[in-house]
């Protein structure tokens, strides 16, 4: 049996004591000779009154307290969906958290906009594999035109191992001194190989292995390769060279911002070693708000205006169609917006970080081709002056 609750028990016990009936044996308990008393109303109603006022004073505290502060009824009851400002504040100040991790450069995903060029590149790749020839192919672009993205992106999907393949990837940003890349390339690609003191002979042993029919096909990916060029030049050509000589079992990919690379670079190099071209053109205004959209869930969109994307996409488009940067504008301007307390990312917002940042008309900004534009106009307009 239940044992009664604290009030059932409060209330039984002030019965028996206090009832002018005893409850069990129903006998009144009347002093002799004293007048009957008018019963008072009994002390425990009162209690009883104070009990039960206390109790709704309680409940409506309770009930106050849960639409003031979202909290729970009983276990199988909701939260209210009241909630003070305070509560909106942090819950915007988070999706707009989310928002700029979303926007970050890591982790791009999905790689949209480069379908054709990373369709090309990946044939390019699984053919020389399986036709066990070396060959190059040399990417240029603007930066932020998605080289790096889109590379890394195909490198993932390939199955190496499968098609009994090796491949290294390096920045040449992190390579301190060009003579190095021979060594680097040896520990990488052939472990197994002692690798000799001299630069001269790191080249030579290298050179054996990328042609030996015993080693298995080498792909070498050279992010940032005019960095490497700018130090020492003779080690681009050599690469080049060695990827296309006889027996070679090296596909090598050289990734450049410049699109002169090669004519600037490495005008000398033999027509048979000139290496396939790519170029990564400016992402369009259409592209770039693609890229952002596919990074924001139904959530993150409730808090970033559309204009505001268009507004970004637009300007970043017209000035060098670069990802980086137009990534780089929301992200701040979501920061901005949270630091306004706003509800929203706005086009203001972004209107802010577009002239904080890129207020620069000197042209730099622009595509390569524009800027290339503008300065055949200006040497025209200098000679028919000189002429006049
Ligand atoms: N097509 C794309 N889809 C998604 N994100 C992209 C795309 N292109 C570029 N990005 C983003 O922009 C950043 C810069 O692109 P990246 O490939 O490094 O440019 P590049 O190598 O041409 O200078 C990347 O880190 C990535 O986050
Ligand atoms: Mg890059």
């Amino acid at each position: 049996m239940e044992s009664p609750s604290p009030r059932k028990r409060r209330y039984g016990s002030r019965i028996e004591q206090n009832s002018p009936k005893n409850a069990k044996t129903g006998d009144c308990h009347l002093e002799a000779n004293s007048p009957p008393k008018r019963m008072p109303l009994s002390p425990n109603k009162f209690n009883i009154q104070d009990d039960r006022s206390n109790e709704i004073d309680s409940t409506i505290k309770k009930t106050i307290s849960r639409n003031l502060f979202g909290g729970r009824r009983n276990e199988n009851e909701t939260n209210l969906s009241i909630v003070t400002p305070k509560k909106v504040r942090q819950k915007t100040d988070e999706i707009l958290g989310k928002i700029k991790a979303a926007l970050s450069l890591e982790n791009p995903g999905e790689i949209l906009g480069r379908e054709k060029e990373a369709k090309e590149i990946k044939d390019f790749v699984t053919d020389a594999i399986k036709d066990e020839m070396g060959c190059s192919l040399y990417i240029s672009g603007q930066p932020g035109t998605g080289k790096s993205a889109t590379i890394n992106n195909i490198i993932d999907q390939i199955n190496f191992k499968k098609l009994k393949t090796q491949k290294v990837f390096i920045n040449c940003m992190s390579v301190e001194n060009s003579s190095t890349i021979y060594s680097n390339l040896l520990e990488k690609f052939a472990p197994e190989i002692t690798v000799p003191k001299t630069v001269r002979w790191q080249k030579s042993k290298f050179s054996q292995f990328i042609t030996s029919d015993d080693s298995p096909m080498n792909v070498l990916i050279l992010d940032e390769m005019d960095q490497l060029s700018s130090r020492n030049e003779k080690v681009l050509y050599d690469l080049f060279e060695l990827a296309a000589s006889s027996n070679s079992r090296m596909i090598l990919i050289g990734i450049a911002n410049g699109l002169d690379l090669l004519e600037r670079v490495l005008p000398n190099l033999p027509k048979s070693c000139k290496p396939n071209q790519m170029n990564f053109q400016p992402y369009t205004f259409q592209q770039i708000s693609t890229l952002i959209k596919a990074r924001l869930t139904p959530e993150m969109n409730t808090k970033l205006e559309p204009m505001a994307i268009m507004m970004c996409a637009k300007k970043i488009a017209a000035m060098a169609g670069d990802a980086r940067k137009a990534l780089d504008v929301l992200r701040r301007a979501t920061e901005i917006a949270g630091r306004d307390k706003s509800e929203k990312v706005k086009i203001s917002h972004v209107n802010e970080v577009l002239n904080q940042t890129y207020t620069d008309r000197s042209g730099a900004e622009l595509p390569f081709h524009q800027q290339l534009a503008i300065i055949s106009f200006i040497k025209l307009a200098k000679e028919v002056r000189k002429r006049s």
